[in-house]
């Protein structure tokens, strides 16, 4: 929707371009959008950012979240800075809190995604944009300590193993979805006869391969954590 806003975007999907070995990206205005996870981008977008060299006359970064950043921003910023360049806007949009082992997701989607006003949020960032806008996030020292507490804390967690404790249920039709939409090509069949879906070690826990599994066969294994609809 950001993009729809301007004219000769080139949109790049970082799951794509981090296999290959471009270096560096140059164009008047570069934007970044992703996820935070643990107050955090995804370890894959953290290794686009460290390896990748970006030259821009307007940089800019939108942390889709649940609704609490912390540190990410800023830290973000701070962390551009150490590379050599400069993220002149941030902010964050509240949107879907997608981390099922702590929340229900049809509760999210139903009574609290309504509340996140996210249109007037996304067409204020929009405007923000089109006008050039700088700023620079601004943290407690509490928040920032949590946030480091956090990062430790997630390091245990994800471990790229997670998905490997996930449940595969008899809904399962071995339709692969699952195994196309993984951004770091972490699901396959063990082989082509039974198809029986294995996991690598490599997960990031975004779970696209629970939500977008269209049988609902793919479960979370602390909670059994099922859509209804
Ligand atoms: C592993 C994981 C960790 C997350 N951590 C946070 C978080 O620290 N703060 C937050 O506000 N939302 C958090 N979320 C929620 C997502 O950032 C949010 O739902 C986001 O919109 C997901 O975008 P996506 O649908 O493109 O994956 C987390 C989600 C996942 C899967
Ligand atoms: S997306 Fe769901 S139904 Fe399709 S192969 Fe994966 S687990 Fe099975
Ligand atoms: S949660 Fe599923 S889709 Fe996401 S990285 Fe792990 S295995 Fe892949």
């Amino acid at each position: 929707m950001i993009a729809n806003n301007f004219s000769n975007v080139k949109l790049i999907s970082i799951p794509q371009v981090i296999v290959k070995t471009i270096k560096e990206y140059q164009d008047e205005i570069i934007g970044f959008v992703f996820p935070i996870y643990g107050y955090a981008p995804p370890k894959m977008v953290n290794n686009f950012l460290k390896k990748t060299k970006f030259k821009a006359e307007y940089i800019f970064a939108i942390e889709t979240c649940g609704g609490t950043i912390l540190s990410s921003l800023y830290n973000l910023q701070q962390q551009a800075l150490h590379l050599g360049y400069h993220i002149d806007y941030v902010a964050h949009l509240a949107m879907v809190s997608n981390y099922l082992p702590k929340f229900d997701i049809n509760y999210e989607i139903k009574e609290r995604l309504p509340k996140k006003n996210v249109k007037t949020n996304l067409d204020n960032i929009i405007s923000d944009i089109k006008n050039f806008k700088h700023n620079k996030a601004e943290v407690s020292n509490k928040d920032r300590f949590i946030t480091f507490l956090v990062k430790i804390g997630s390091k245990l967690v994800m471990n790229g193993k997670q998905a490997q404790n996930y449940i595969i249920d008899n809904k399962c039709n071995k339709c692969a979805t699952c195994i196309k939409v993984c951004p770091v090509y972490n699901i396959s069949f063990k082989d082509n006869i039974n198809k029986e879906i294995i996991f690598s070690n490599k997960c990031e826990y975004c779970m696209a391969c629970i939500h977008l599994c269209f049988e609902n066969a793919l479960h979370l294994k602390m909670r059994n954590q099922q859509y209804d609809d």
